[in-house]
């Protein structure tokens, strides 16, 4: 076989991502208002929002990890490891407590004008996600999320605000987090409650218009108020394989992952594809838009991809690809093993992805979101050995250097929480993805102390030559 090369580029951007709502808690403190997940008990797939947040009751998102008092313990943590930029999201329901106010919480405006400070003092690059599973609770209730047109209205004010307050120090912006996942866990992406009426379609491509109508207006304010800045879009991007050779699982499969590129199509190349007017017809989907939109979103395209990788599925045809409550099933793939929460591993996936994506846009990648959940082990000796999270990382990477090799444009990659954090699809706790242990449980008992698993030191050593111990003996052997 030939001996590869190490292809990252000089200035990529090593680093780690979080959300606001999975690690902040602090839900209630500096005028913040409730965001959907404060309304959720056991996590955005398997939840529904409750009618009264109550007391005395554990909601996840109500303390996380604490990182809004402890993110200088933690930012100096990443320094540590050698992180080049840290993507987190902005609470919206910090800066816009109800989301629909006119003048934004100054609390909260100072709050991420401390976090953006403490990073860049420590060299660190913020990649900031605008909306991230956490639409303000509010907007749900009195407009059903993205389905109204007003939203638009009040994520551009949302969008003016930390675009003036944050134009010296944020140049990294993703608009919306997996905007794809409208189909499969729409109130997540879009905040629409899930209903098992027939007009859920309809609701969910026009909840989709607004959200592009939205990121068009984020990425022309973006370059306005921020000469320079980069807006990307992000999507979940894990593949899906037919199950066999069969034409009929073949085509089933393209079609379902043209389900996800549609939000690229129009987000990337600012069009409506044409193989979405079948899918309009034949479901009698009718889009209400407004002079205008259309141009709007043509003018004003992503300036890079950014998209999550997990995890591979396989489909068969006829067969249902997601559970009742919106998780992906599939069917089982003989080749791959999985993690210990039944995701398939494949690290040739992510290659195959990136050649995907850029083959169909040319545009730059940023993988914004890769990790391994795993369950933690505190040895006796106070140690994690957490090589089978090592082995995924490793795994993962080399994967990404072929395509480097390949020819794709990268930017970066950041590591799904650098920092155990609450699971967004469970709200576990024990779902662990960090190089830095918490010490919380799923009961949300726990110091909070933090503890640096095997794997912190093996990142670093990866970071601090460039990818280069990928490739050697020790790196690789782990
Ligand atoms: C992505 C989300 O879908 O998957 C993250 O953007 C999430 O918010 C991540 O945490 C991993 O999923 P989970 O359910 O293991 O937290």
């Amino acid at each position: 076989m030939m001996k590869t090369r190490n292809a990252f580029p000089p200035d990529f951007l090593w680093g780690g991502a979080i959300a606001a709502n999975q690690a902040e808690g602090a839900w209630k403190e500096g005028g913040k208002g409730p965001s959907i997940n404060d309304a959720l008990r056991h996590g955005i797939v398997h939840g529904k929002l409750d009618q009264a947040i109550e007391e005395g009751v554990h909601y996840p998102s109500h303390e996380a990890i604490d990182f809004y008092h402890r993110y200088k313990e933690d930012i100096a943590l990443f320094k540590e490891l050698g992180l080049k930029c840290f993507r987190t999201s902005i609470a919206w329901s910090r800066i816009f407590p109800n989301g629909d106010e006119l003048l934004p919480n100054e609390q909260g405006l100072q709050f991420y004008d401390e976090l953006f400070d403490e990073l860049l003092k420590n060299g660190i690059e913020p990649v900031i996600t605008i909306s991230h599973f956490e639409t303000p609770l509010h907007l749900v209730r009195a407009y059903g999320g993205w389905k109204s047109r007003k939203l638009i209205d009040y994520y551009t004010r949302y969008c003016e605000a930390i675009f003036t307050r944050y134009k010296h120090k944020v140049k990294y912006w993703m608009g919306f987090n997996e905007i794809n996942h409208m189909h499969t866990i729409p109130l997540a992406a879009g905040a629409v409650e899930i209903t098992d009426g027939a007009g859920q379609l309809q609701d969910i491509y026009q909840a989709s218009h607004h959200l592009f109508v939205a990121s068009a207006v984020a990425a022309k304010l973006c370059h306005t108020i921020i000469p320079g800045s980069q807006m990307g879009c992000m999507l979940s991007l894990s593949i899906i394989y037919p199950n066999t050779c069969n034409p009929e699982d073949v085509f089933e499969t393209y079609e379902l992952r043209r389900r996800s590129l549609f939000y690229s199509d129009v987000l990337v190349r600012g069009e409506y594809p044409s193989y979405s007017r079948r899918i309009f017809e034949e479901h009698g989907i009718e889009i209400s838009m407004e002079a205008g939109d259309l141009e709007l979103i043509r003018r004003h395209p992503a300036d890079y991809v950014g998209f999550s990788y997990y995890r591979s599925s396989t489909h068969q045809a006829g067969q249902p690809i997601l559970g009742n409550t919106g998780g992906i099933i599939g069917m089982d793939n003989p080749y791959l093993s999985k993690t210990a929460w039944g995701w398939p591993i494949d690290p040739k996936g992510l290659r195959y992805v990136c050649n995907e994506i850029y083959d169909r846009y040319q545009k730059p990648l940023f993988i914004v979101e890769n990790g391994l959940g795993a369950r933690d082990e505190i040895r006796e000796d106070g140690s994690i050995e957490d090589d089978e999270r090592i082995e995924y990382l490793n795994r993962h990477l080399r994967e990404l250097n072929e395509a480097l090799l390949d020819g794709c444009e990268i930017i970066g990659y950041t590591w799904w929480g650098p920092v155990d954090i609450v699971s967004a699809g469970t709200g576990e706790m024990e779902k662990r993805y960090g190089f830095i242990y918490v010490d919380k449980d799923n009961s949300g008992q726990g110091t909070l102390e933090r503890i640096k698993k095997k794997s912190f030191g093996w990142y670093r050593q990866v970071i601090a030559t460039n990818g280069g111990a990928l490739f050697t003996d020790t790196a690789a052997g782990t």
